[in-house]
């Protein structure tokens, strides 16, 4: 594991997106998979520029989703997938079959787990995965007490992840479970970068880095994977001994 901590979250956001322009670079057709949420929206940005400006060509890469919030539709406000829509696939016209993503609206939820999974064991796992953090350490959806050795599963939503999960809404809204990929794609990948900003997940990057790892701080996988990459911005780094 490394840990890079940079001056703010813009400083931040271009410095993970140069680890995987340059990841991309090496591997023109690579699995990606990306974070929803509102952490790596300046790193979506900084890729779509990058893009754009033709610094590196992802025509030939493969995109998976994270997770998503079961019950909710792909262009339904709040959706994992709409997010992805609006700042990284649409911007950059990424082709519908470039995408694999969980419909979080099937009546078969194990399906849909087990297709992200073979796409994933297809490709002997994921090149580029990029996640962020919750306050209560999950990845994903991967809560506390999930195994590091999980691959896509049904979960059910922590309280704690219920409520901060409301940010994404422009209503209150039933969460209850999720559909996420899982700890151990994490630990397969090739470039597995665990990104956080703000003072809002210094507590957590504390007990992440500093405390006892195990599975009751998911995060805390980083710990037994050599070549995950820890991306911090000083806020979320403030807590640390330094
Ligand atoms: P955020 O969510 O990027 O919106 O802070 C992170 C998470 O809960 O995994």
């Amino acid at each position: 594991m490394k840990i890079h901590i940079h001056r703010d979250y813009r400083s931040l956001s271009r410095a993970t997106a140069d680890l995987i322009v340059s990841y991309i670079i090496e591997k023109p057709n690579s699995l990606i998979c990306l974070a929803s949420g509102h952490t790596p929206l300046g790193v979506f940005e900084c890729l779509v520029k990058d893009v754009k400006e033709k610094k590196v060509d992802i025509s030939q890469c493969v995109f998976v989703g994270l997770d998503e919030w079961v019950g909710i539709g792909p262009k339904q406000d709040g959706s994992c997938r709409l997010l992805m829509d609006q700042f990284f696939f649409e911007p950059l016209m990424i082709p519908a079959k470039q995408i694999h993503f969980f419909d979080a609206l099937s009546n078969d939820l194990q399906h849909e787990a087990d297709k992200i999974n073979s796409v994933i064991g297809w490709n002997g796992g994921l090149d580029i995965m990029l996640v962020g953090i919750g306050t209560n350490g999950h990845i994903a959806m991967n809560e506390p007490g999930t195994s590091f050795e999980s691959i896509a599963h049904i979960s059910e939503l922590a309280d704690e992840t219920k409520v901060v999960g409301q940010k994404y809404f422009k209503s209150s809204t039933e969460l209850k479970y999720g559909i996420t990929l899982g700890l151990k794609h994490f630990s397969e990948s090739k470039l597995p970068i665990l990104m956080a900003n703000g003072s809002k997940k210094s507590a957590i990057m504390k007990r992440v880095l500093e405390g006892k790892p195990g599975e009751d701080v998911p995060a805390s996988i980083v710990h037994q994977v050599p070549q995950s990459i820890v991306m911090l911005d000083e806020e979320a780094a403030i807590e640390l001994k330094r």
